[in-house]
């Protein structure tokens, strides 16, 4: 059995496209690892949130990861400032990281470019705080996708780094991991690309998205004056509507609008409506268990601690041994 370590950004309200990413990765992954889950509430003071917003970010990410089935009992779901020994290695961790390597950064730099009222040390040393997230855990596998390889690719230098100056082989090399063939890309309703929280206004359907939200988000979704030719091919926007039809309706249903389509027939008002029906057909359960979860605050705190126990099982112990190695020892 391996270690997984994931970071998740308290930056709430998942949508259909995380859900059938980032989401399923960990429900298959919590049933075969000895997963840790985190919400990594350091990490976001990078960009200097209220303590409202902060506290409301990080129940509004515990409570959707649980409706959507993350189970605390198979997983370790903690949030990182919970685990404070993280804070005592990423201090180790920053000694031996340097200034030009952590200034390479690509996410550093855009960050830079995007606020440059706010060049915090926090945001250069981010990579050092993500790396004693992983490697606290002596996690092996990090499941995270293409933007955060460079990161990676740091943690594994500070490991090495770490190995090879205390000449041991305490730290294990991480590496990005994925169930990458059946990652279903889920699109956008506005015609192109995938679906994004950042992608503007509607472009996403949240699970926590009430019905009536998600008619008028659907209703709304780029189309075209439909197809004047028999058999010819679907231009993007259409093909991302029989997309998201694929992972949430019948085979039936989405065979009748594709024959609509190919005879020239096709209503989309009539596609979109169904379409609408079916994911809140889909997303009302976990809709439900939001709702509920977000009430129930009693149970919301017994997660947390059973998930900060847990962390601290395994944080504390590597951060104790750590400091031995480093020579700070007991008088
Ligand atoms: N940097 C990650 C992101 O932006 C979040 C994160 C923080 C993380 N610490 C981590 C991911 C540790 C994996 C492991 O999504």
């Amino acid at each position: 059995m391996e270690t997984v370590v994931s970071g998740i950004r308290p930056t709430g309200n998942l949508h259909l496209g995380n859900y059938f990413g980032a989401i399923k990765n960990f429900l298959r992954m919590q049933e075969e690892n000895r997963c840790f889950f985190f919400i990594a509430d350091y990490h976001s003071l990078t960009t200097h949130p209220t303590p409202e917003d902060l506290h409301g970010n990080v129940k509004q990410v515990l409570v959707e990861y649980l409706a959507t089935g993350i189970d605390p009992e198979k997983s370790t779901l903690y949030i990182q400032s919970d685990l404070p020994e993280t804070a005592e290695l990423y201090l180790l961790l920053n000694m031996n990281a340097y200034m030009g390597e952590l200034e390479r950064v690509t996410t550093f730099k855009e960050k830079a470019r995007k606020q440059p009222e706010n060049i915090n040390a926090g945001l250069l040393t981010y990579p050092t705080l993500m790396a004693a997230d992983i490697i606290i855990h002596k996690a092996s596998k990090v499941p995270v996708g293409k933007d955060q390889e460079q990161h990676l690719e740091l943690t594994r230098t500070f490991a090495r780094r770490f190995n090879r100056m205390y000449n041991t082989e305490f730290f294990p090399e991480p590496v990005a991991f994925n169930y990458g063939e059946n990652l279903i890309k889920i699109p956008g309703l506005d015609g192109t690309g995938k679906m994004g929280k950042s992608e503007g206004e509607g472009n996403a359907i949240f699970l926590a998205d009430d019905p009536k939200v998600i008619r008028k988000k659907v209703m709304r979704a780029v189309t075209d004056a439909g197809p004047t030719v028999p058999d010819s091919p679907k231009p993007e926007p259409i093909e991302n509507l029989f997309s998201l039809m694929k992972v949430v309706s019948t085979a039936d249903t989405i065979e009748y609008f594709d024959t609509q389509y190919k005879t020239c027939q096709i209503r989309y008002g009539d596609l979109k409506k169904q379409l609408a029906e079916d994911i809140i057909k889909f997303t009302e359960p976990v809709r439900e268990r939001i709702l509920e979860l977000s009430a129930n605050e009693a149970y919301l705190s017994k997660v947390a601690r059973i998930g900060a126990e847990k962390a601290h099982e395994s944080g504390a112990k590597t951060v104790n041994e750590v400091r031995d190695i480093i020579g700070f020892r007991k008088f």
